[in-house]
């Protein structure tokens, strides 16, 4: 039966309704990752293995969640990261993000394969939203989309350093979703079996890719243009590109997808203002560490010389918890609210934030804690659960 909107609470939750009215090769594009899915699993079971020590006896009458990173002051440590395709998954998706996001107070990251453009944002981009990149070989291409994004009035560029290659994700393969152009007749039938999704989508029919505005020969659909941008993304990119970004733009940088204490070094060695550890959320390489595993090496090797986020396995206000215990500055949330936005839009991601920020401020409080600043390593023991 189905559920009732108010009882969409969790992560978990909202998968499962996102299962029901997405077809099944958006759905599964979601939620699969790459290989045998071990790395993606392996974030979300990392948390679940970290134990938090409660303390009593404290005057936690007077809390804060507030937190401060990427330039600004924000209503909890939590950003909504990078999501590509995501206007697929119900029309309006990105504007519905970012709303939402302005009405919790935390700032946003639009990706590269987003359907809305830089210039398009429904409200003018606030202190850390940001846009996504990936270096494409073009350098000459790249650095107008750089431009673009700062003409838009971005202060801050996530370039995402994880995807040399793209990832085999295998329930893509088999539905037929890698580097395809046009859907297939498999596809047209999953969607017809999907009547709300898809008279939701007709709405924004064709769809397109913001960022390919202006590239005739990428195509004319959202498929085509992806498929190009994928193709166009620079394998050879190195701590040299990273420099003559660096030197391109003059916004705040943020690196994503760090997972060695040494790559953090040449991201800060470069001037790196921040870094995101992140393995894409199990989607590029199977059997990489858990985010929540790297982080505390990473933190080290950082020592407060550039800002540390994390994302992979976020689900519940606890697990920001956890990585704000083991020295993370902030952390992103992936699946946990796409699925909320597929599952229920504006008002599915709203239930899911809110939830969210309850969690996190009922731990912060139970810890003995009374703001994000106050966490640290005493918070959280690992080895047993
Ligand atoms: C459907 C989907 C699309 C994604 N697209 C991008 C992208 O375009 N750029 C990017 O840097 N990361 C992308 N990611 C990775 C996320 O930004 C993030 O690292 C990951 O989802 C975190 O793991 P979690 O979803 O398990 O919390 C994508 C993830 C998903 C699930």
């Amino acid at each position: 039966m189905a559920r009732r909107r108010e009882d969409l609470l969790t992560a978990e939750d909202f998968r499962r309704a996102a299962r029901r009215r997405l077809p099944r090769l958006f759905f599964d594009y979601i939620d699969g990752a790459a290989g045998d899915e071990i790395t993606a699993r392996r974030n979300c079971a990392a948390f679940a293995q970290i134990a938090l020590q409660p303390r009593a006896l404290r005057d936690v009458s007077d809390r804060s969640p507030g937190s401060r990173f990427l330039g600004g002051s924000f209503d909890l440590p939590l950003m909504l990261g990078p999501i590509g395709s995501l206007g697929m998954f119900r029309a309006g998706a990105e504007t519905d993000a970012i709303r939402t996001a302005h009405r919790f107070g935390i700032p946003v990251c639009l990706s590269a394969f987003a359907m809305t453009g830089p210039e398009d944002m429904p409200e003018p981009p606030r202190p850390g939203d940001a846009w996504q990149l990936y270096v494409l070989k073009e350098r000459g291409r790249t650095g107008a989309i750089v431009d673009r994004i700062a003409a838009a009035g971005f202060g801050t560029l996530f370039v995402t350093v994880d995807t040399a290659v793209s990832g085999l994700r295998e329930r893509d393969i088999r539905n037929g979703l890698r580097r395809i152009t046009r859907p297939n007749p498999a596809m047209l039938c999953d969607m017809a079996r999907h009547p709300r999704w898809l008279l939701d989508l007709v709405r924004v029919w064709p769809p397109q890719m913001g960022i390919a505005r202006g590239w005739p020969e990428a195509g004319r659909s959202y498929l085509e243009q992806a498929a190009y941008l994928a193709g166009q993304i620079d394998p050879s990119f190195d701590r040299r590109g990273l420099e003559w970004l660096r030197a391109r733009w003059k916004g705040r940088l943020v690196v994503k997808g760090v997972l060695h204490p040494d790559d953090a070094r040449v991201c800060l060695d470069a001037g790196a203002d921040a870094m995101v550890v992140s393995n894409h959320g199990g989607r590029q390489l199977d059997g990489a560490p858990a985010t929540i595993a790297a982080l505390p090496a990473i933190a080290a090797a950082v020592a407060s010389r550039a800002e540390v986020l994390l994302d992979g396995g976020i689900r519940r206000g606890a697990d920001v918890v956890k990585a704000l215990s083991l020295g993370a500055d902030a952390c992103l949330l992936g699946r946990a609210y796409v699925f909320a936005l597929a599952a229920a839009g504006e008002a599915g991601l709203a239930a899911c934030l809110g939830h969210l920020r309850q969690e996190f401020d009922t731990a912060l409080a139970l810890l003995g804690k009374v703001s994000p600043a106050d966490l640290g390593p005493e918070d959280v023991s690992a080895g047993w659960a």
